[in-house]
C-alpha cells in the first residue's frame, strides 16, 4: 500500500461495520466526540486513518469511505473483551474520570492492552512515509507513541488525550503507571483538553519517572524534549450551523415540537449512555420540579436521548437498568394520559436528526459528573444562529472553561440543578440572547480547524527547534 505523510491512529475508525440478519453489510458513523471532531479534520487534510472497525475477528483490507482513506486494525474476540471493554473501559475510563465508578485492575487486561497497542504501532510504522507526521489519539493507545518511536525514530509523533487526565493521587493507583507515562513520552507533543491535565502529567513525569521538567517541557536524558500542553477540542461549527439551517432540519424541528404537544418548554439531553454523564442526577432534578408542582406536566417535556454504548461492560448495564427504573417512576407517578414528563429514547440518531433536536430545544441540559470536553454542548450552540435557547452545563465538563455564559451547575447538588433548570426556563429573553451571543462567539471562532492547525503547527515547530542542549 501507498505510504502516507499524515496519519491519524485512533482505536476506532470513523465508521462502524454493521452486519444485519441477512448478512448485508453497512457502515454507520461511530459514536462519540473523537469521531465528531476528527472526521472534518481528515476530510480537509487527507492522509490515512488507522483504527478498529468495530467488529471482532475480521481482518479487512484498507478502503475508501466518504473521501477518507481508512486502514482497519483487527481485534480478536478476546481482545475486544480484555483490551477494549477491559483495560480501556473498565480500568482507564473510570480512573481518568475521577473514579466515578471503581476501576478494576487485571493483569490479563494489561497484557492485552500492550499487545493491541503494539499492533497499532506496527501498522503505522509500515504505512508512514519517511519523516511523516503521526497523530495518536486517546486513552486506548497511550503506549503507541513510544512503540512507534522505537520502530521509526524519523517520524514526528503527536498524541492527544480526549478525556481528562486525572489528578496525580488517582493516577498513582494504576499498577502500570510508569509504563503509561513512558509510553506517552514517546511523543514529541502530548496534548490535553485542559491545562490542569497537562500539569498533572508533568508532575507525574517528575515524580514517577524522574525527568526534569520546566513548565510545559520535559527534558529526557537523551537530549530529546517532550511538550505537554492544553488544546481544548471543538467541532466543525460552521458545518453544523449550516446543517441546522437547512429546510429539512427546520421542518423536522417543528415536527418534533408538534409531536411533543407544543409545550412551553422543551428540555433536551443527548448523551452516550455512560455513568460519567450524570443522567440520573438530571432526571431526578427535573422529576422533583414536577412533583413539587413548580412546573406543570402540560408546560414542560424533558427529552433524553441515550445512545447505546459499551453495552457488555457491567457498569453500563447497571446504569441502563437504573435509568429505565427512574424514568418509569417519574412518568408513572407524574404522567397523565398523553402527557409523559420524560420522553426517553435509547437509540442513536444521524447528525440531521440531532440537529433537529437541538433546534427544537429551548433548554439543552448537559450535566456530566466529569467530561473531557463535551462536544454536544458546543453542537447545541452552533445550531442557535437565532441567538435563542439556553444551555445548562456542568462545571465538571471541560467545556465549562470556555462556556462561561452557560447556566453552570454542580451536578451532585440536586437543589442547585433544580434552580439552574428553572433559571434557564424562566430567564428573560434579553438575558438569554446576551448569553447565547457570547457563547456563539466563543464556539464559532474556536472551531475544529483552529484546534487542529494549532496542535499541528506546534508539533511541526518541535522539529524545527531540533534537539535541546538541555
Ligand atoms: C469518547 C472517547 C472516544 C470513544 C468514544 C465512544 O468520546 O474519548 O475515544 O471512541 O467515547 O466510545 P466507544 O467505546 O464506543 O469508542
Amino acid at each position: 500500500p501507498e505510504q502516507a505523510d499524515f496519519l491519524v491512529i485512533a482505536n476506532r475508525l470513523p465508521v462502524d461495520r454493521l452486519i444485519d440478519a441477512e448478512g448485508e453489510i453497512s457502515w454507520r458513523t461511530s459514536p462519540g466526540g473523537l469521531v465528531t471532531a476528527l472526521e472534518p479534520v481528515m476530510k480537509l487534510r487527507g492522509g490515512a486513518w488507522i483504527g478498529w472497525h468495530g467488529a471482532a475477528e475480521e481482518d479487512l483490507d484498507e478502503f475508501e469511505h466518504d473521501g477518507l482513506r481508512l486502514v482497519p486494525v483487527p481485534l480478536s474476540e478476546a481482545e475486544v473483551e480484555e483490551y477494549y471493554e477491559g483495560f480501556s473501559n473498565g480500568t482507564l475510563w473510570p480512573l481518568y474520570h475521577d473514579v466515578v465508578v471503581t476501576p478494576e485492575y487485571h493483569r490479563e487486561w494489561w497484557d492485552s492492552y500492550v499487545t493491541v497497542n503494539r499492533r497499532f504501532a506496527e501498522k503505522a510504522a509500515t504505512l508512514a512515509a519517511p519523516g511523516a507526521v503521526v497523530w495518536v489519539q486517546d486513552y486506548q493507545l497511550q503506549l503507541v507513541p513510544q512503540m512507534l518511536r522505537e520502530l521509526r525514530p524519523d517520524l514526528l509523533i503527536g498524541f492527544f488525550l480526549h478525556i481528562p487526565f486525572p489528578p496525580t493521587e488517582l493516577f498513582q493507583q494504576l499498577p502500570w503507571r510508569r509504563q503509561i507515562l513512558e509510553g506517552l513520552l514517546g511523543a514529541d507533543l502530548v496534548g490535553f483538553q485542559m491545562p490542569g491535565g497537562a500539569q498533572n502529567f508533568a508532575r507525574l513525569v517528575r515524580q514517577r519517572v524522574g525527568h526534569r521538567t520546566v513548565r510545559d517541557t520535559v527534558f529526557l536524558p537523551d537530549g530529546r524534549k517532550v511538550l505537554a500542553r492544553a488544546y481544548p477540542i471543538s467541532i466543525d461549527a460552521r458545518g453544523f450551523e449550516q446543517l441546522s439551517r437547512t429546510p429539512e432540519v427546520t421542518a423536522r424541528a417543528q415536527e418534533i415540537r408538534d409531536s411533543l404537544g407544543n409545550p412551553r418548554h422543551v428540555l433536551i439531553g443527548i448523551d452516550r449512555l455512560d455513568y460519567t454523564k450524570g443522567l440520573p442526577q438530571r432526571l431526578r432534578a427535573f422529576g422533583e420540579l414536577v412533583s413539587d408542582g413548580v412546573i406543570d406536566v402540560d408546560d414542560a417535556v424533558f427529552v433524553q436521548v441515550a445512545t447505546p454504548s459499551r453495552e457488555r461492560v457491567h457498569q453500563y448495564r447497571v446504569l441502563r437498568d437504573d435509568i429505565n427504573r427512574l424514568v418509569g417512576r417519574i412518568n408513572g407517578d407524574m404522567g397523565r394520559i398523553g402527557q409523559q414528563p420524560v420522553q426517553y429514547l435509547h437509540a442513536s440518531f444521524p447528525r440531521e436528526e440531532m440537529a433537529a433536536m437541538y433546534r427544537a430545544a429551548d433548554v439543552m441540559v448537559v450535566t456530566p459528573l466529569r467530561d473531557g470536553m463535551n462536544l454536544v454542548a458546543k453542537e447545541y450552540i452552533a445550531t442557535r444562529w437565532d441567538d435563542r435557547g439556553a444551555l445548562v452545563l456542568s462545571e465538571f465538563a471541560g467545556a465549562a472553561g470556555e462556556l462561561k455564559q452557560a447556566f453552570q451547575v454542580n451536578p451532585h447538588d440536586i437543589n442547585g440543578m433544580k434552580d439552574a433548570l428553572l433559571g434557564a426556563m424562566q430567564a428573560n429573553p434579553v438575558d438569554l440572547r446576551k448569553r447565547m451571543r457570547a457563547l456563539r462567539k466563543q464556539v464559532m471562532e474556536n472551531d475544529i480547524e483552529r484546534w487542529a492547525n494549532t496542535f499541528l503547527a506546534e508539533l511541526a515547530a518541535v522539529r524545527d527547534i531540533g534537539p535541546s542542549d538541555g
